[in-house]
């Protein structure tokens, strides 16, 4: 096979790092160039052994900046694009702003460099089924389904898709998008649902559960999620968007993955905390059709309930990597965003 250089932007985050660490595994002609700001959700260690390889190279810098971009996309067979700004909880808050710059605007800038200087590589744009918004049951939303985002977050993530596929038409680019349902897993930093309720059940700590907990969620393996994208590179078509998810039956509320949370940290049921107000517009379900990627013969390994207690002895094995995460910076978050109950429960 020939030699292939895949450029990986926000290789540092959650499923960025995992994406790498599989494809390197997976193929030996490869080599990667990781791209990352290193904002508070990256970390160069999520890459593991990774980083010590001479296939592996890590460039610390933003996407939004051309002259950082140009010299690393003039190298790629493949650009992958990670790099975003990821928690809609943040996106109602003061940095909204960073959402549209990284989440659109860097976005642009990529693909403009490609065009300029690359315009035979391949451009996988990773989205989130986010961009159509709340769907009601029993519909799931198939790749053709308008975009109805909802939170500033999913708005400028539907701005990157947009963006992308105008390369496609305007200047004829390989442009894919994938658009996956919500990802859990290691390594994912400890502000999202999974890991946040894991984390503080492993600590003893208030577990905040929004709006009655009645929302639904498809939520997949990132491991799942990442041999999907090997996929789509492999076997996919320039111009097509593919649904990924896993297609939960019966649906999970988030109330019922907080009960399997429960049981495999052993921590009691007093420790949910009802709480209302902390996320406007709270979309209640999310739900894709995923028939296009089981065709190409795509499904996940594991069911829920053996991914999140995989997930739960991951996290109970890996203390310091987490405990690390809940910084100055985090507990400064976390004040402002859930209150005093946090300081209150852990005094
Ligand atoms: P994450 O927040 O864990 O990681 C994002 C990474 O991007 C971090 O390493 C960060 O440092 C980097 N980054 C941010 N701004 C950057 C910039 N301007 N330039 C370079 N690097 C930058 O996010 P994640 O959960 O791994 O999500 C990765 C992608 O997958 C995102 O595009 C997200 O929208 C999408 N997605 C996430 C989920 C999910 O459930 N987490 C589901 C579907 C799609
Ligand atoms: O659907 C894909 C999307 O999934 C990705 O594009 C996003 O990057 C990712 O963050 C995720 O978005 P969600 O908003 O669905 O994920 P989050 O983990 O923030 O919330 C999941 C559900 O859990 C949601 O209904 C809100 C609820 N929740 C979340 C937090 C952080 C709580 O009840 N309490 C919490 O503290």
């Amino acid at each position: 096979m020939p030699e292939k250089t895949v450029l990986v932007t926000g290789g540092c985050g959650f499923i960025g790092s995992c994406f790498i660490r599989s494809l390197l595994e997976r193929d030996e002609s490869v080599t990667v160039i990781n791209l990352d700001l290193l904002t508070y959700a990256g970390d160069p260690e999520n890459v593991g052994e990774w980083a010590d390889s001479p296939r592996y190279r890590f460039v610390h810098g933003d996407i939004r900046n051309a002259a950082i971009v140009d010299p690393l996309v003039a190298e790629a067979h493949w650009i992958v694009n990670f790099a975003a700004e990821s928690h809609v909880d943040r996106s109602a808050g003061a940095m909204a702003g960073a959402f549209v710059e990284t989440n659109v605007h860097g976005v642009f800038v990529l693909l403009d460099s490609i065009k300029r200087q690359r315009p035979d590589a391949h451009f996988l744009q990773i989205g989130t089924d986010e961009v159509y918004g709340d769907v009601p049951a029993p519909d799931r939303a198939d790749e053709t389904a308008p975009l109805a985002p909802t939170s500033p977050y999913s708005a400028s993530k539907a701005g990157g898709d947009h963006i992308a596929m105008s390369f496609l038409r305007t200047h004829g680019l390989d442009v894919r998008i994938s658009r996956c349902t919500n990802n859990y897993g290691p390594f994912q930093y400890p502000e999202k649902f999974i890991p946040l309720f894991t984390t503080n059940a492993l600590e003893g700590l208030p577990l905040p559960l929004y709006d009655g907990g009645t929302q639904v969620r498809d939520w997949l393996r990132v491991a799942d999620h990442c041999d999907a994208l090997h996929l789509i590179m492999e076997q996919g078509q320039p111009g097509e968007i593919y649904n990924i998810g896993a297609n939960h039956e019966p649906e999970r509320t988030n109330t019922e993955i907080v009960r399997l949370i429960l049981t495999h940290t052993n921590a009691p049921e007093s420790l949910v905390e009802h709480r209302r107000g902390l996320r406007p517009g709270h979309d209640q379900r999310y739900a894709v059709s995923t028939e296009k990627l089981r065709a190409m013969g795509w499904s996940p390994k594991l069911d829920i309930e053996q991914g999140i207690a995989e997930t739960v002895r991951w996290y109970a094995e890996h203390r310091d990597w987490w405990q690390a995460k809940k910084d100055r910076a985090y507990q400064e978050f976390y004040a402002e965003h859930y209150g005093r109950d946090r300081e209150a429960a852990s005094s």
